[in-house]
């Protein structure tokens, strides 16, 4: 469920016609939806209503200090994974205390930042981070609250690049030795076991494997007590899917997925802590590209446009599939035909989709490509020096740009020529 469709035969952002962005703005660019961003965080709420639960949205998905404000006021903490983010989040106005600390490499500057601000908590990943953590918390008078991260050894069936549950992933400590470490950080200086973690992966369709791993959870954190720790949260992480292609990839609704968390926490009395990302943030944005030019090569049809890997890389780095809309509505009940939508780096790997039935778009056309407001504008970057695209947000019949192409001076004053070359 989103807000952009189509009235008087032009796609809208909420009441706002692109068309009209588009000429404002200058594509490609970036464009979120409030009323999208807020059902979302609402849907997942709702279905965790009259339970303690906090939500901490996972900045990485997509981390503009509008899209953090929003969710903020709406009540959502924050999942950070850097002291960038971690920044991020506290400017957006989110209080210290609804902020978890997760990923393999902290560093001892990012952990004192962190304890400086008083987050609720570090997901930590390891017998070494745990150990650095406890030092620079006793160095600086600081008690970390903390997460074990558990890996459960689960398959999510997910992407092999998304997936981070299975032994052979980077992440977490295996199960088997977490009551061993949740030993050892009980005794730590400056180390507080609260909690326990687990994040098995990303765009996960199926409920059959967080059923699976939030059974685990349940189970540790009956171990852990009975070992003595006070487990006073459950962070079941984040994870769940959305539908990028129609019928396609069904992910389970929020309402199935709150019940197998609830049915992991039955009688745990716990906090339940989650971390969203995709699920809030990718049908809440699209990207806005118009068609350059139409190509016939020897044997297929090429759609160049103005946007290109650089802008979104998940078509290329994850085979993800994304759904193009024309802004005309009239395009979409013209024939389709087969074509690439490429864009104009130069690599072969640049496109937005391959082999995919599209009515005939025409230069100067502008197409939608949709479900883009997760792991798209935050994966971006200045490829084939390409200027950062524009985010614009929207809210009812109002939008902001909320954050500015930068212009070619911009780009090239961050860089030097060192003295022996002037
Ligand atoms: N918690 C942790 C510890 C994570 O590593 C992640 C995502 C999340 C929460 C949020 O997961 P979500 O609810 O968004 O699935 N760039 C990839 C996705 C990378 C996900 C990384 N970790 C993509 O575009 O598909």
């Amino acid at each position: 469920m989103h807000h952009f469709a189509y009235r008087q035969g032009v796609l809208h952002a909420e009441d706002v016609n692109l068309n009209a962005m588009a000429s404002q703005v200058g594509t490609p660019f970036y464009c979120y939806s409030t009323a999208t961003l807020t059902r979302h965080y609402e849907v997942f709420a709702q279905a965790f209503a009259g339970a303690d639960a906090l939500i901490c949205y996972s900045v990485k998905a997509n981390s503009n200090l509008a899209v953090l404000k929003t969710l903020g006021r709406l009540g959502s903490g924050m999942d950070v994974v850097s002291e960038g983010e971690l920044r991020r989040a506290r400017a957006a106005g989110i209080a210290a205390d609804r902020i978890v600390f997760s990923g393999v490499g902290k560093t001892r500057s990012e952990m004192a930042f962190a304890l400086g601000e008083g987050i609720y908590a570090f997901n930590i990943e390891s017998e070494a981070e745990l150990a650095a953590l406890s030092e620079v918390a006793a160095a600086g008078g600081h008690e970390a609250r903390i997460a074990i991260r558990v890996n459960p050894d689960i398959d999510p069936r997910t992407h092999a690049k998304i997936s981070t549950g299975k032994a052979e992933d980077k992440f977490g400590v295996p199960y088997g030795r977490a009551r061993a470490l949740y030993a050892q950080a009980a005794a730590l200086p400056g180390i507080r076991t609260r909690g326990v973690h687990m994040h098995i992966g990303s765009q996960i369709t199926d409920l059959k494997p967080f059923g699976d791993a939030f059974a685990l959870l349940r189970e540790m954190a009956g171990k852990l007590r009975e070992d003595g720790h006070a487990i006073e949260f459950i962070n079941f992480g984040g994870g769940l899917g959305v539908p990028y292609r129609g019928d396609n990839d069904v992910p389970p609704h929020p309402e199935d997925y709150a019940k197998t968390v609830r049915a992991a926490a039955r009688d745990m009395n716990v906090r339940l802590l989650f971390e969203p990302g995709r699920m809030i943030a990718a049908n809440a944005g699209i990207l806005v590209t118009r068609v350059l030019y139409t190509k016939t090569g020897a044997n297929r049809t090429f759609t160049i446009v103005d946007a290109a890997m650089n802008d979104l890389i998940r078509p290329t780095l994850y085979e993800a599939w994304h759904e193009i809309w024309p802004v005309r509505e009239a395009l979409r009940d013209e024939s389709s035909r087969t074509t690439d939508v490429v864009g104009p780096v130069c690599e072969t790997g640049d496109y937005l989709a391959l082999d995919r039935a599209l009515p005939a778009f025409h230069e100067g056309d502008l197409m939608a490509v949709m479900t883009a407001g997760a792991y798209g504008a935050v994966l971006s970057s200045t490829y084939n020096t390409r200027p950062l695209i524009p985010e614009v947000m929207v809210a009812g019949g109002d939008y902001g740009v909320i954050r500015p192409r930068p212009s070619y001076e911009e780009m090239l004053a961050r860089e030097r020529i060192p003295e022996w070359l002037k």
